[in-house]
């Protein structure tokens, strides 16, 4: 890790509508198939079911992440985004360890994803993180018709994965930063809301695109 490592003054934030349009352009900088401002909101509005967040550098949009929970089996990180200029500081992995403390303390076991063939960096960032492949979705991301990977990170309550976690922080520099979780409400599982099916950019009915996740 160099120098210009994790921002000293990162927080990070409940995402809220003021946030979108400095999100949007992050999205829009980051995929193909942006989502539009309608789908954040209809995401941040199941506050049961959903977690969105943002990285901020005092007031400024640096990176967003969101989470899906299904049961108490399973949480569905539905994206993980850190703007261009800001990537390769520890932000995207600042984002995934407050969004994994969210999914334990929600009462969730497991996580999974999609990420596509290509994205190594994405890749490598969730092994870390004791996500491991499982299956590939054949040419799920439509403009493309690249196949998905599809991760999954188990027993993520246990002690052996909280070893993990303390260590993919101290990579990063987190611990004497690690984001403060008691300002932040968080519901415990179990609502009638949970969708029947675990829901991505591709599937999801209200989103018109396909992104990464
Ligand atoms: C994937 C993504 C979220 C990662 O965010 P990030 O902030 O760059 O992630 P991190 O900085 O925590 O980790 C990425 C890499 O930077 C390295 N890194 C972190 N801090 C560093 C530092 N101070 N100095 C040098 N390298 C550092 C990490 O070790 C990691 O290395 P690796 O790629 O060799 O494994 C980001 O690249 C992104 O938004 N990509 C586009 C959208 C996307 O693909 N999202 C995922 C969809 S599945």
């Amino acid at each position: 890790m160099d120098s210009a490592g994790l921002p000293r003054n990162l927080t990070i934030a409940a995402m809220r509508r003021r946030h979108l349009r400095t999100v949007l352009s992050i999205e829009r900088a980051n995929y193909a198939s942006p989502w539009s401002g309608a789908s954040f909101l209809s995401e941040m509005m199941q506050h049961s079911t959903r977690y969105y967040t943002v990285a901020l550098l005092g007031r400024t949009v640096v990176g967003y992440a969101g989470l899906m929970v299904i049961d108490s089996e399973e949480a569905h990180v539905n994206t993980l985004t850190v703007s261009v200029e800001y990537q390769h500081r520890g932000i995207g992995t600042f984002l995934l360890v407050d969004l994994v403390k969210e999914a334990m303390d929600r009462g969730v076991d497991n996580l999974t994803l999609e990420v596509r063939a290509s994205n190594n960096t994405a890749q490598a960032l969730y092994r870390r993180f004791g996500f491991v492949p499982v299956g590939v979705r054949k040419g799920y991301y439509e403009e493309t018709r690249e196949d998905a990977i599809i991760m999954w990170a188990n027993s993520i309550r246990s002690p052996e994965y909280a070893d993990r976690l303390e260590f993919v922080q101290s990579r990063i520099g987190m611990e004497a930063m690690s984001p403060s979780r008691s300002s932040r409400s968080s519901t415990s599982l179990v609502s009638s809301e949970y969708p029947a099916l675990p829901l991505s950019r591709e599937n999801k009915p209200h989103m018109e695109n396909g992104g990464d996740l």
